[in-house]
């Protein structure tokens, strides 16, 4: 057995909130969670980039240990790639956690797993972690082909990590067809492609990293449906879209622990 992971709850706003509106979000947050939140789970939110500094000058001034995260970057250290961030600006302004190869970026931007595996290199290089994303469409599901999709993208997503980067990163399982939708897997639909995915990383870099690696769930996670994806023995944490952009929902989802 490895040791135990500590689970990650991560709200992903996507293009909501200005820096404002992030500003006030995060200080609400921040009242409503306490030091026993903080010890039992690791909790990032994730605005867009036009808010980030706003955000981590919140946190830093009233020591607020909400992880800054950021929703994408570019592999590249600098240059002519307009509209794009580097890695290096991000670990700059501390963020500790990039999301890489959400779907909708994916779909929108015609991310290919190539680019984000240039991306977890490149963010792992400046000394942040990638949560990095994989997950079937509706008609993949339907055509059982559901497992081979997300373990291929792990393969090719993570090639050429060593086991201890392997170990230290965090995979989040999001089925498309879940996201923003309403829909969700059921617990034990996620737990199967979760324990896949963790018998990927088993078999490509060993015991080590696949009992250290953090998997979250992502799609439709709601303060109700949250306790029992999070009993699951292979989920350890989740990537929370519409329900983060309320702090009074998120917090409820960071409290799963002392329901039922
Ligand atoms: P929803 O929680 O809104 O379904 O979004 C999930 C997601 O995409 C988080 O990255």
């Amino acid at each position: 057995m490895g040791e135990a992971r500590k689970p990650l709850i991560s709200g992903n706003w996507k293009m909501n909130h200005n820096h404002f509106e992030a500003i006030q979000m995060v200080q609400k947050l921040s009242y409503l969670l306490s030091v026993n939140d903080y010890d039992a789970v690791d909790v990032s939110v994730h605005p867009p980039f036009t808010d980030l500094r706003s955000v981590q000058t919140v946190l830093q001034a009233d020591e607020v240990p909400i992880l800054l995260g950021a929703q994408h970057c570019h592999w590249e250290a600098g240059g002519a790639f307009t509209g794009e961030v580097a890695p290096s600006m991000l670990a700059k302004l501390n963020v500790s956690l990039v999301i890489v190869g959400h779907s909708e970026r994916r779909e929108l931007s015609g991310e290919t797993d190539e680019a984000v595996n240039r991306k977890v290199r490149a963010v792992i290089a400046n000394d942040m972690t990638p949560i990095m994303c994989c997950g079937e469409t509706l008609g993949e599901r339907e055509a059982g082909t559901t497992d081979s999709k997300v373990s291929g993208q792990v393969r090719e997503g993570l090639a050429g990590l060593s086991a201890g980067q392997v170990g230290s990163l965090v995979i989040a399982y999001e089925p498309i067809w879940a996201i923003g939708t309403g829909l969700m897997a059921t617990p034990e639909d996620a737990q199967a492609v979760c324990a896949t995915i963790r018998q990927v990383v088993r078999s490509d870099w060993g015991g080590e990293a696949a009992d250290a690696v953090r998997i979250q769930y992502g799609g439709s996670v709601k303060p109700v449906s949250a306790p029992d994806l999070m009993r699951q023995p292979d989920i350890d944490g989740a990537l929370v879209g519409g329900a983060s952009l309320d702090p009074d929902e998120f917090a409820r989802i960071i409290a799963y622990r002392l329901v039922g």
